[in-house]
């Protein structure tokens, strides 16, 4: 397998994960790649490694340019095994005479692969000299972990940026302007949503700080999906866009249904929503997964949560969603219970308190059906729509 030149000096060595579906509860439909980066200079420096399992892709990659023992130096920019998991492999088949990390990259490395070499730690402006050119670091605190980092390459201009400007992407072209936009800002969104977003308000204050020290990168290079050197800004441009959280006239319905009987009412309400104008996206548990509802909350504006009431609790698919979603964080929403159920309604109830809990803006008690909504009741899921409708116009105007 070849390294693909993406500047000068700078080598893609990475691998592609065509068949990686899920990654920690996240549906990677379209795979992942495994980005990795050789300066070859005067001191051969390997940014990142990749996924354990892909070590033999990475090594072949770097034999196809050097002696993978030439490498002096590895800089690993996260601790996440995805581009740690075979750095251990890489420092005994490379023998470098230093590996970098953070200060937290180096603990969080010592306790995950107890090493024999030593990791020197390095922070925000800290300089490293290749030969030919300089390494400087900006470190990226919970974006998305507390070790996570950039290095950037200062005469060549290009930017590392580990997961942050990535997405899940399996695809062989390896730069922005070959692939399709369509399919990446679908991506890019999903990936944000995923990834990113508990992280928003520390999102706006990284870009406010990039800008700032006045970095200009012509050449972004993430660690996921492709290589941005077409447009570099539009991925920046699009972070801040996410990070926002500008709330719009769209409402999501998650729901799960029993015996069809919530999901009427979660019809009824979609109905109402629509006369009153506002987007509706229905979201089935059965037919959607849960990365997918983050995905279509990110410019929602209003979300609505449906569950029937089984052994006096939530359905299972409705727990699961509703605990994924707490822990990305979504601000900026209104929203509202409803469900069916048989002889105990309480834990309905308890899904406006979970929705409380999650940050969102409660404007209606939970819509609670005993059984089978007859027309009466289907009136009254339609009323809930167009109320959420109305305030979610009172709240953009
Ligand atoms: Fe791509 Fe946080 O790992």
């Amino acid at each position: 397998m070849k390294a693909l030149q993406i500047s000068p000096h700078v080598y893609w060595v990475g691998a592609i994960d065509w068949n990686l579906r899920d990654f920690h509860g996240y549906a990677t439909t379209r795979g992942t790649t495994y980005n990795a980066y050789l300066v070859l200079g005067k001191k051969p420096t390997l940014i990142d490694t990749v996924k354990k399992a892909f070590y033999p892709e990475m090594l072949s990659r770097i034999k196809s340019v050097i002696d993978p023992k030439q490498i002096e130096i590895i800089v690993s920019n996260h601790a996440e095994m995805d581009h740690s998991g075979a750095l251990e492999q890489a420092v005994a088949d490379f023998e470098p005479s230093a590996v970098y990390a953070s200060a937290m990259g180096v603990k969080n490395l010592i306790a995950q692969l107890h090493p024999s070499f030593e990791i020197k730690a390095v922070k925000t402006g800290d300089k490293i000299d290749l030969g030919d050119d300089t390494l400087s670091f900006v470190e990226a605190r919970m974006l998305h972990w507390p070790d996570s980092m950039l290095a950037y390459l200062e005469k060549e201009n290009v930017l590392f940026t580990n997961d942050v400007f990535g997405m899940h992407l399996a695809t062989s072209k390896l730069f922005d302007d070959e692939n399709d936009e369509n399919i990446w800002m679908q991506e890019a969104r999903k990936y944000y949503a995923n990834i990113i977003l508990p992280y928003s308000d520390i999102v706006m204050r990284f870009l406010a700080q990039v800008q700032q020290m006045g970095l200009s990168p012509k050449i972004i290079a993430p660690d996921h999906g492709f290589v941005w050197r077409k447009d570099p800004s539009s991925i920046v441009k699009l972070y801040g866009e996410f990070a926002a959280q500008k709330p719009t006239n769209k409402a999501v319905i998650v729901y799960d249904t029993m015996w069809g009987s919530t999901e009427k009412m979660a019809q009824a309400i979609a109905d109402g929503l629509r006369q009153n104008g506002t987007t509706v996206q229905l979201m089935s548990m059965h037919a959607c997964h849960r990365s997918d509802v983050i995905t279509e909350l990110l410019d929602a504006g209003a979300i609505l949560v449906g569950t029937p009431v089984l052994n006096s609790n939530i359905y299972p698919a409705m727990a699961d969603v509703l605990c994924y979603l707490k822990g990305l964080k979504k601000k900026n929403l209104i929203g509202a219970a409803f469900g069916s159920y048989g002889w105990n309604g309480a834990p309905i109830d308890g899904v406006t308190k979970m929705l409380e809990e999650m940050g969102v803006e409660i404007v209606s008690q939970a819509l609670k059906c005993c059984f089978v909504p007859d027309e009466n009741m289907l009136t009254q899921c339609e009323e809930l729509g167009k109320l959420v409708s109305q305030k979610l116009a009172e709240k953009l105007n």
